[in-house]
């Protein structure tokens, strides 16, 4: 067995890394202090898994890089990573490959629904589903989750209500969800089902994050709830970009069960030249699903191990403060209220004051003022240096941490 080393934090100055750029845009003095790290934007601070490196190197020294679409076995790849990682065995003709699941969302959206058609997504939840809602001119529908003490939950008689409005036509479930943790059982997401196919509401799934699953949970794929005549009303979308940090490659695959939906889906993505991938994707994803398994299995373990050490600190020396469990993602989704500070005053404390990189809770939607969003795809002493510095910041400012 290999082991792979997750305590090395690559240097991304100078790589055009969004997540690094936007740190940089706030406070350009940090170019030069490679001590702080972000910890917001969802990609991960680790190399590629070697297996990836290899074959792109190989693919740009000894192929020709012209317009390329999905071979046989990279087909067999993909519909195999879901067959072993998750259980369902979706058939090839199902699949659709986009530059991304953001495109996707936008391309299901513009394509099964009208203008000012409703859409229902389920705050707080990652801000792009909203963007390619309102930027397609339909209406956003917010079903907002509840909080239950340290967990969230579906609302499903708000869900009942806004499914049943006349104008609702689609859903865009994030499961498992980002930002709050949550990977949705199989009971939970067979009465989301039931309520929306009996109002005829499309459902759209985004599962980018399916594979990065804490011990003790497993993910359900929507498919696998769903009879194969309620499937013809879904979408589901895939993707090795989180799984494997490749967002940057922009690979995704996104099954449609249904004729009708996938054909309208397809037209609307060759309208708009979004229908080929680029040559790079192809290779990247099959290097990935079919070599890099045991990456994925050590890189969990990082980011468990990682959340325990959020958890205990927090526990430790912010009273008051809630980590919420994490069941799925990379992304530790945690409120801050208790320090009775703004949105902005705290953004401003952990940007200005402790240093910290993070997403604000508010960019997630109204529900999440007074929270924040960290990345945990990190090597775990970059973590313990965050935590530290925002130990040592509210001690300053007089919080109450111990
Ligand atoms: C739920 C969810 N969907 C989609 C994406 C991004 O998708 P892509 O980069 O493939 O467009 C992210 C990235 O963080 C995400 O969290």
């Amino acid at each position: 067995m290999l082991t792979y080393d997750f305590t090395v934090t690559p240097d991304r100055r100078g790589d055009g890394a969004e997540k690094w750029e936007s740190m940089y845009r706030e406070d350009p003095d940090l170019r030069n202090n490679s001590a702080i790290v972000p910890l917001s934007v969802a990609d991960m601070e680790f190399k590629t898994p070697p297996a990836v490196a290899e074959a792109l190197a190989d693919l740009a020294s000894h192929h020709v890089l012209g317009y390329t679409g999905p071979t046989r076995e990279y087909v067999e790849s993909v519909v195999g990573w879901q067959q072993r990682r998750h259980g369902w065995t979706p058939k090839p003709s199902w699949l659709v490959c986009t530059p991304g699941v953001v495109p996707a969302i936008a391309l299901a959206v513009r394509a099964l629904t009208k203008p000012g058609d409703g859409v229902i997504i389920q705050t707080p939840v990652y801000y792009p589903f909203r963007m390619m809602i309102e930027a397609a001119g339909r209406k956003v529908v917010e079903n907002p989750l509840l909080r239950k003490d340290d967990r969230y939950v579906m609302d499903y008689a708000d869900l009942e209500r806004k499914a049943s409005r006349k104008n609702v036509r689609m859903i865009v479930l994030c499961s498992p969800h980002n930002p709050v943790g949550r990977v949705w059982r199989r009971d939970e997401l067979r009465k989301l089902a039931d309520i929306c196919l009996a109002h005829d509401v499309i459902l759209v799934s985004d599962e980018i994050h399916d594979d990065l699953v804490m011990p003790g949970h497993s993910h359900v794929t929507l498919c696998n709830v769903l009879t194969p005549e309620e499937r013809k009303r879904c979408v589901v979308c895939t993707a090795p970009s989180k799984t494997f940090n490749l967002a940057g490659v922009q690979c995704s695959n996104i099954f449609i069960p249904g004729k009708k939906l996938r054909r309208r889906f397809k037209a609307e993505a060759d309208g708009l030249a979004l229908g080929m991938l680029n040559a790079f994707a192809y290779t990247a994803c099959r290097a990935a699903y079919d070599q890099s398994e045991e990456w994925l299995e050590q890189l969990i373990g990082v980011v468990w191990a990682n959340h325990q050490l959020f958890v205990s600190f927090t526990r430790e020396h912010f009273p008051g403060v809630q980590a919420f469990p994490l069941e799925g993602t990379y992304l530790q989704w945690a409120d801050f209220s208790a320090w009775g500070m703004s949105a902005e005053e705290l953004e401003r404390f952990m940007k200005k004051e402790a240093r910290l990189f993070l997403d604000e809770g508010t960019l997630f939607g109204e529900q999440g003022a007074g929270y924040e969003r960290i990345n945990l795809a990190c090597a775990t002493n970059v973590l313990q240096a965050a935590l530290y510095r925002l130990l040592a910041a509210a001690r300053v400012r007089n919080l109450p941490v111990v």
